[in-house]
């Protein structure tokens, strides 16, 4: 029998619903020996897996993320080591704020070939299921894509370029700084600039405030709403179908 070579796939799991993954993503889980998953992926995605596979959850605390990482990133190369086929199972897409390159990078320097399997992203896909267009012809020249924090907790530089400018935008890992983000655009785009926070989007247990930024921290507060959730700011959301009923949709 042909020795099993030592593999990674890098694998992403969409933004939660469990209709949300690529085939080609089911069809590498059904090749697994070991499933290392995160807290954003839906663990039902870890029955397409052989049952003798292993599946061990690496999800993250906050505020301890390096050194995690650096025990994820061990982990991957003794795993694949044994020799077998890893699969790092990540939510959204691993490349999009997911450490998904710097995985494989590390799996190579090891001599550990790999792969990789995009997902749906959830700056892409939750704000257009909660019925917010990011990006209509002829309306908008583009969006932004940002995170709100930086890895010593300051506030992204760049968010003050965004609310310079008239397109809108999706803030991931914001949430810490939903007060203080408001306030910029406030100063920038005027009282009347739309925003939404959508946690848990695609889910059932989903929640969605929209409201104008100078609200939207205190209507946040009042619903409970916390992450992991997406922060969207931009005019169109005035637009929004709050009726879209994608959540339940087949
Ligand atoms: C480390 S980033 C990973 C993003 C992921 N790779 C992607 O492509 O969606 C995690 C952040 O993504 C956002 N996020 C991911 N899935 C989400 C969901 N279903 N609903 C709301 N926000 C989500 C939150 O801002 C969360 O804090």
């Amino acid at each position: 029998m042909k020795r099993k070579t030592p593999k990674l796939s890098v694998v992403g799991a969409g933004p939660g619903d469990p209709g949300l993954i690529t085939l080609k993503a089911i069809k590498v889980l059904q090749r697994a020996d070991v499933v290392l998953y995160d807290a954003l992926a839906n663990v039902e995605f870890l029955g397409y897996a052989p049952k003798s596979s292993e599946k061990i959850f690496v999800g993250k605390r906050p505020g301890l993320h390096h050194q995690q990482q650096t025990a994820i990133n061990e982990m991957i190369v003794a795993q694949a080591n044994k020799p077998a086929h890893v699969v790092r199972l990540k939510g959204g897409d691993p490349m999009v704020f997911g450490r998904g390159h710097e995985e494989l990078v590390h799996a190579a320097r090891h001599g550990i070939s790999g792969d990789y399997v995009p997902g749906i992203s959830s700056p892409l896909a939750v704000p257009a299921l909660a019925g917010i267009s990011l990006c209509s012809r002829n309306e908008q020249e583009g969006f932004w894509v940002l995170t709100g924090t930086l890895k010593d907790q300051s506030l992204t530089k760049d968010l003050i370029l965004a609310a310079k400018s008239s397109s809108p935008l999706v803030i991931l890992m914001g949430m810490k700084k939903l007060e203080t983000i408001m306030k910029l655009f406030e100063t920038y785009r005027g009282a009347h600039e739309m925003a939404a926070v959508i946690q848990n989007g695609t889910l059932p247990t989903e929640k969605r405030v929209v409201g104008r930024v100078t609200e939207i921290a205190q209507k946040v507060k009042k619903r409970g709403v916390s992450s992991p959730a997406i922060i969207v700011i931009g005019h169109t959301i005035s637009q929004y179908l709050p009726k879209l009923d994608v959540v339940n949709a087949p």
